[in-house]
């Protein structure tokens, strides 16, 4: 059996701690998305894509599962035949776990910000799969896919499920689309993206009954009091989360219950009651503005299968 490699990159030059803090004094308060996944918050992540309020997991399953035989031929027809396939925020690497069969890919790239998460991942996924090439790379790649250049080259197909593009801004989509385009090095991307749908069921699914969503937001500070060494408590702090219908995203807030201040070595801000740091967006695509955008990205070709809904596309983009 194979043992899987692993490639740590570069930090990228704001070291997180300092990120944060920078986000903190920013005014308004701001935090990036990206730290909400320490231990707990990938498992609260996971527990969140369970939950019956949560369609898109759901969705984009069952879309995978309604069109395995037209999307296996498409990527086929795009990408050839011994494929390298790239999981971008691969987590578990479930969702691209259960393409192997049909993609048959001759080496796996799984990319993510944890390695560590990665690494015990990655052992139990290569004996399953002995005779795989397993790569595992840690990477940041919010700011900048910056792919190592030993796994460039030859024609990838880059594997981005769950909507995760919708936590980016659309300009910041577009640049993570052109560098997704130069990485498949004339292969192809294969991309999940939520799409707009009734206020009732966005709000419902960013603010669900058993509070899980509420505790992914919250589990932020206490994060960041291990990163940065803020005295945050949770009970302070209150998930706050609506649809934004001019900009088309749900938004995700902690907002202060009482006027406060948190403090962290080198560092202070005070907070109003009813001061809020803003913690997450989620963009939610009309039909046809996600395909827009990824011709705009220079991808030729861009095929689409949607759930009968239309709550969620698959979508992929060659050329
Ligand atoms: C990871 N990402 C696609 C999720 C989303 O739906 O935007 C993160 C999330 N935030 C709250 N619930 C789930």
């Amino acid at each position: 059996m194979r043992n899987p490699r692993f490639i740590d990159c570069p930090r990228p030059a704001l070291a997180p701690a300092l990120e944060a803090a920078a986000g903190l004094a920013a005014q308004p308060a701001r935090l990036p998305p990206k730290f909400f996944y320490d231990a707990l918050g990938s498992r609260l992540f996971d527990a969140i894509t369970e939950l019956p309020e949560y369609y898109p997991t759901r969705t984009e399953a069952a879309i995978f599962a309604a069109h395995r035989g037209a999307i296996t031929a498409a990527v086929r027809g795009a990408v050839g035949g011994a494929m390298t396939l790239v999981d971008l925020g691969a987590g578990s690497c479930c969702k691209a776990e259960s393409l192997f069969d049909a993609f048959a890919p001759a080496r796996y790239v799984a990319v993510d910000i944890s390695a560590a998460y990665l690494r015990d991942t990655l052992q139990r996924l290569q004996q399953r799969h002995p005779a795989l090439d397993i790569v595992g790379v840690g990477l940041d790649f919010s700011s900048q896919l910056a792919l190592p250049a030993e796994l460039l080259g030859a024609p990838a197909l880059l594997f981005y499920p769950g909507s995760s593009i919708g936590n980016f801004a659309p300009a910041d989509a577009l640049r993570l689309l052109r560098e997704a385009r130069a990485a498949a090095g004339g292969g192809a991307l294969l991309i999940g993206v939520d799409q707009v749908k009734p206020v009732e069921t966005l709000q419902a699914a960013y603010d669900d009954a058993l509070g899980v969503t509420a505790a992914f937001n919250l589990n932020l500070l206490l994060h960041l009091n291990r990163l940065l060494g803020t005295d945050f408590d949770a009970h302070d702090w209150r998930h706050v989360s609506f649809f934004e219908p001019r900009a088309s995203r749900i938004e995700m807030h902690l907002e202060a219950r009482r006027a406060l201040a948190v403090r962290w070595p080198g560092g202070e801000r005070r907070f109003a009651a009813g001061e809020r740091i803003h913690t997450e967006d989620s963009y939610k695509w009309r039909h046809g503005e996600f395909e827009a955008l990824l011709r705009q990205a220079g991808f030729a070709s861009v095929r689409a299968w949607r759930d009968d809904a239309g709550w969620f596309a698959v979508l992929l983009a060659s050329g």
